[in-house]
């Protein structure tokens, strides 16, 4: 007997790997972890972010099973701020040694969306911000990005780490950038991203914050690592990440501190509005303001939201 339960701890010792199951979020009880942001979308999005009991009087937040539900209004023409959508800041906050692993059904397509899995820390941009999966309108690619303050650079990173890098230096302020760029992968699977990930049911996004840097990795449901299902995460079995960011005289590790996950989707503003045309028509407020229908399948379907920590 003694020795069967030694065996048994032993085993189970053996099989976490250094990562222990910190927070499991999924059903109804999934919304009690956040809070509803309900400001104006600093990125100037033309968007109408409600509180926790208008999004659900107005079935803009529901579950079915543990999958958690979060959509705009596809009912009403948009009138005020803009369309009314949902914003979600997780409660908790976290640090170096975490392993967020984010299993997602639907997420949100079409002209004017900007959707975005991401996380930050206070007083940005000196916490940092990972963007986990984000883009817009009708892009089929993911794009991983770090914000960050001046001294966080990827231009020393070997190229063979990279995917397609969009530019390399994480300063929102960097010299020869947009306004507030980042660093950035797009990964080149066109499943990573918008209707493409819709049409193979999803994946399992997860992103490993660790003493050697950030890695995200994605995978469409078939081929979810065995350890992940298990919940027993294995990061060094996964081999090639969809993106990384090494810590180093780069990039410090501390440019990122205290991150809270956030879940958002807006309309237009500084990225969605200004690329709206190459791929939509007419303008982007008015497709917004005027085509509720268009909207339906601009939701998020969440399976669960797990944290891992070493
Ligand atoms: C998270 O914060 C919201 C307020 O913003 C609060 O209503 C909720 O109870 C908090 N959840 C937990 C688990 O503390
Ligand atoms: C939505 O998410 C993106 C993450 O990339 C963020 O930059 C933007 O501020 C967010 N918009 C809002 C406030 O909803
Ligand atoms: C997380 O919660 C779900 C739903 O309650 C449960 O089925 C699952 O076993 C939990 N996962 C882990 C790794 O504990």
């Amino acid at each position: 007997m003694q020795l069967t339960s030694a065996l048994i701890v032993l085993s189970t010792l053996a099989s976490a790997h250094g990562f222990r199951l910190v927070d499991n979020w999924s059903g109804p009880s999934f919304f009690d972890q956040f809070s509803f942001f309900t400001g104006n979308d600093p990125t100037h999005g033309y968007v109408d972010y409600v509180d926790r009991g208008t999004a659900q009087a107005q079935g803009l937040i529901g579950t079915s099973g543990q999958t958690v539900f979060l959509r705009p209004d596809s009912t009403n023409r948009a009138v005020g701020r803009g369309r009314k959508s949902v914003r979600l800041t997780s409660n908790k906050s976290y640090n170096q040694g975490s392993l967020i692993i984010a299993d997602i059904g639907h997420m949100p397509v079409g002209c004017g969306t900007w959707p975005a899995f991401w996380t930050v820390g206070p007083n940005w941009p000196s916490s940092g911000e990972i963007d986990i999966l984000e883009g817009v309108n009708n892009q089929n690619k993911n794009q991983v990005t770090l914000h960050t303050t001046a001294g966080c650079t990827m231009a020393g990173v070997g190229r063979d780490q990279w995917a397609i890098a969009d530019a390399l230096n994480c300063d929102v302020n960097a010299p020869n950038q947009f306004p507030n760029q980042g660093c950035s992968n797009v990964d080149q699977n066109t499943n990573s991203y918008g209707q493409g990930f819709n049409n193979i049911g999803g994946g399992v996004y997860a992103t490993l914050w660790d003493a050697s840097g950030i890695k995200v990795f994605f995978w469409w449901h078939d081929i979810v690592p065995q350890d992940v299902r298990n919940g027993n995460p294995n990061p060094a079995a996964w081999g090639k990440p969809t993106a990384v960011f090494p810590f180093g005289s780069n990039c410090p590790a501390s440019h990122f501190q205290n991150q809270q996950i956030v879940i958002n989707l807006t309309f237009c503003g500084d990225w969605a509005g200004s690329v709206f045309s190459q791929t939509c028509p007419g303008d982007c407020i008015a497709f917004v303001r005027d085509n509720p229908q268009a909207f339906r399948d601009a939701y998020w379907a969440i399976n669960s939201v797990k944290v891992y920590q070493q």
